[in-house]
Order: C-alpha cells, then structure tokens, then sequence
C-alpha cells in the first residue's frame, strides 16, 4: 500500500492527515494553538508554537495508523496563506511572532501605495489588489519596526517565509528555504505571469531580496525530512496554499471550476486555466496550485464571517448551547420570515468591498423568533456566496467562457444540509459534496503524490474524484431571484451610514 502524509496547517490548528493512495482517509490528529491579539487589529502566532503543533500531529497521525516514516511515500504541506514568519537563518529563531493573514497592521503602508497610485501596477503584476491581508507589507512592518532586523536582513542573515517555507526550513533542519506559486502569489512581490519575484515590486516596499525563499511549481521535490523528526526521512514532494490546495484536493483542474469552502469565511476559487484574468467585479486573481512551471490561474473571492455567525449565535447572541444545534433551530420554521441577517461584523469582503459596513437584522416583525434569526444566519452565508458566485459567472462570461455550471463545496459548514440545498436553491445550479471533504489535505498528498509517481496525471486525479451527494436546485428562478433582491436590500442598509 502506498501512503501520502499531508500536514495542514492552518488558523486555529495544525492537522497532520495520513491517505492511502486512492485519496481514503487513514489517520488524522489535529492541536490547536494560541491566538495573540496585541492590539486592536492585531493579531499574531508563535511561530514556534506552530512548529511545535505541527510536528507532534504528524507523529501522532503516523502513530494512530501504525506507519513508520518509511512506509510513506512522500509529505505534502498547505497552510493558511499570507501569514508571515521572519527568521535567523543561523540561530532558527523566529525575530518576531508570525503575523497573521487578519492583521490589519500594515494599512497606512497600503494606503500610501494607494494614493500614491501603483494599484494598477500591483494588480498587474501579481493579480492582487493593495491591502494589509497579504505578505508584503507586513514582511516591511517586521524590517521597519524589529530592532536589527533591517541590518540582519541587509547582511544576507534573515529569512522570510510564509508558514509552508517556515515549515519546510524547519522539517529540512534548515537545508531548504522554499515555498510554492500558490504561496508566493499572496505576498505582493510575485510576478505571476512569470512565476518569479519581482524587482519593481521589491524596490517599492524595500525589500531586500536575499530573504526571499526559493520559488518552485506545486508539485516538486522540494528535498527532505530529516530523520529525528519523524523517525525517518520523508521527501517533502508539495506545497500549496490551503484554498488552492482545496480547489486541487476538489480536482477542480480546468477553466470554469469552482469551489467553495465553508469554514470560520468562506473561499470561492474558479480555476481559470492559463489565463490571467483581472475581475471586474471585485475579485482577486492567483496562482493556482501548479502541477508543472506553467504559469495557471484562478479567481478568488471571500466572505469575512461566513460559519462564524453561527459563532455569534452561540456566543454573541447565547440562542444555542452547540453549533451543531442551529440545522435544527433553523429547520424549525420553514423559512426566515422576511428576516435577512448580514453578518458584517468587520465589514463586507468581495464582491462589496464595504470596509465600514457592520451587522444588521432587518425584515423583523412581532412574529419573528430567535428561529427565524438562527435560519436567516444560516442563509447568510449562501447569499454572501451567491453574491461572490454571480461575480465569477461575470467575469468568466465577460472573458469569452461560460457562467459556473456546478459548485463543489467542502470545509466544516458543507455538512450542513440545510445551508448545503438553500445555497443550491439561489445558485440555480447544482452544489455537489465530494465524498472526502478534507480536501484542502487531500489536495497537499496529491501534489506531493504527483511530484514522486504516486499519481501519472491529473486526469487520474479526476478520476478518483466522488461526489458525496448533489444538491439540486428545487427553488423556481424568480423567486431565488426575489430572495437575493430581498438580501442585496438589506446589505444596502448595513453599508448605509
Ligand atoms: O487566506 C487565508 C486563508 O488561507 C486562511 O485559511 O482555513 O486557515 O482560515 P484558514
């Protein structure tokens, strides 16, 4: 039997996952790990501490599956994206926390780019748009404001990585300093039509080139494990960031294919083949994750607070004990009665681009219950989709192709029947849950699968690829239609002032 290690790192936790070769499930350990929020705004990790999660879910999965190291055949890594780790490259010391992906920090850089007029430049280049959520600038505020760091880094001594090279330099005991396009794509440095870091970009934040980690295609050998770790070595054979991974784990390998994961936010990527293609509808365009050095694209689009409103009902709101009691909290009136729930809590993500929006219930009436409420928070999630959803079919029209004809979901909140069938019921399309829905793993063991032969292509990829259940819309067109007007009313009244 031929097994593939996937370490998963993400926000709130590190997975190790094991997989047999047909994409089945093994072994699994998960460790949570501290959340540090300095100051408003702010949030960080220890980087230590992630290594430390990390490495023991990887020797606990072995240990659960009864593997030694060498009974795999190669490891992959996909990890939360943009989160930036600064290390000496002697001492393998982290010169600061981690700054995370939601850290806001680095806005005043952003906003003097801005004004300073170099989005189009940004944008061309790396397909993004300026703001705080990527690597750039929070790899700047780390050089401007740790003592030394500047100089360190000027003499050749620091190290930048997003968590997948802060990972892999540690798992290497240092021999390799590496990341992948996917991860590379979401520092603003990277020129993603040519698949390198970029001068112009590097000049306009200062940033001296000698941090920077090599950049390779998704699938590589990226080198090894060293054997104290894992009581073994173990070719380190993928890398993706975890919602490019996602979209790889859903084999979603063409122009057109989307997928959507529904975990604390939601993730909407539609791979765009070799195309770059810039959104006309507030979308970012990335580096999908990348079988080979041809550059392949995908749009992007996320939704702030999408399973975390069922957070807020829990604890903000106190309507339910568990998350798992909202499906029948919500089931227990047959629709929201006219009550819409944005969840803007920290404003609205693409395709509204709202910053100053906050919550808001609307539509209440003498009749409406803490049900109605649970079932209209539940339905948010699918109309913030939907609306990012709208955006892709637009653009993807707008580019000569056709509108989104399915949707693929996985994350923790696709279990939810309920969100599952009303989200296809807006879409008018089916939304289909694939049989293994840790994908975002799954995608990492296939790169790392496909870089060492486990796999011959993507087509046989494709191939073990198992719809779980598909939801098919039932709703009729208008008044779907009628209920996302309904929606786009009430995101108007959140946004007003
Ligand atoms: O861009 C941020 C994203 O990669 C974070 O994903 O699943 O760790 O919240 P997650």
């Amino acid at each position: 039997m031929t097994y593939l290690l996937a370490l998963d790192q993400g926000t709130s936790s590190s997975r190790a996952i094991v997989f047999d070769a047909r994409g089945h499930i093994v072994a699994m350990a998960q460790r949570e790990f501290r959340q540090i929020y300095p100051q408003p705004g702010w949030v960080e990790h220890d980087a230590l501490e992630i290594w430390d999660s990390q490495l023991a879910t990887a020797r606990e999965a072995l240990a659960k599956a009864n593997l030694k190291a060498a009974d795999i055949k190669a490891l992959g890594i996909t990890n939360q994206r943009e989160t930036t780790v600064v290390w000496n490259r002697k001492t393998g010391q982290p010169v600061y926390h981690a700054i995370v992906w939601q850290d806001r920090r680095a806005e005043p850089v952003c906003a003097r780019l801005r004004e300073q007029g170099h989005g189009p430049l940004v944008q061309g280049k790396t397909g993004l748009v300026i703001d705080a959520y990527f690597s750039g600038t929070k790899l700047k505020w780390i050089l401007d404001h740790v003592p030394q760091a500047r100089e360190q880094a000027e003499r050749g001594e620091l190290a930048f990585g997003t968590v997948d090279s802060w990972l892999v330099w540690r798992l290497s005991n240092g021999e390799v300093h590496a990341t992948d396009v996917s991860n590379a794509s979401r520092t603003m440095l990277f020129n993603v039509h040519e698949n390198r870091w970029d001068q112009e970009l590097l000049e306009l934040l200062d940033i001296p080139a000698s941090v920077l980690p090599a950049v390779y295609p998704s699938a590589h050998e990226y080198g090894r494990v060293a054997a104290e770790h894992l009581g073994g070595p173990i070719t380190i054979g993928g890398i993706a960031g975890d919602q490019q991974s996602a979209l790889f784990g859903q084999a979603c390998f063409k122009a057109g294919m989307a997928k959507n994961t529904y975990g604390t936010g939601c993730f909407m990527l539609m791979h765009t083949g070799s195309r770059f293609q810039t959104s006309a509808n507030g979308l970012i365009t990335t580096s999908a994750a990348q079988a080979s050095s041809s550059p392949e694209f995908a749009l992007e689009g996320s939704v702030f607070i999408g399973g975390a409103v069922v957070q807020w009902l829990r604890d903000g709101l106190q309507a339910i004990k568990g998350s798992s009691e909202v499906q029948s909290l919500a089931e227990s009136v047959p629709d929201a009665g006219g009550v819409m729930f944005v969840p803007a809590f920290t404003g609205l993500g693409a395709p509204y681009w709202k910053a100053e929006a906050r919550g808001a219930i609307v539509g209440l009436t003498r009749g409406s219950t803490v049900a109605h409420i649970a079932r209209a928070a539940l339905e948010s999630i699918a109309f913030q989709s939907a609306a990012l959803l709208q955006a892709m079919s637009r653009d993807a029209v707008a580019a000569g192709g056709a509108p989104v004809s399915e949707l693929r979901v996985d994350g923790g909140a696709c279990v939810n029947n309920l969100l599952m069938q009303f989200q296809a019921d807006l879409l008018g399309i089916p939304v289909v849950r694939p049989q293994v829905i840790e994908t975002t793993a799954l995608g990492a063991a296939y790169l790392a699968g496909l870089s060492t032969g486990v796999y011959s292509g993507l087509e046989e990829l494709g191939d073990h690829w198992r719809a779980e259940r598909r939801f098919m819309p039932t709703m009729a067109r208008e008044r779907a239609m009628e209920l996302i007007a309904g929606w786009e009313k009430a995101v108007r009244q959140a946004c007003a002032d």
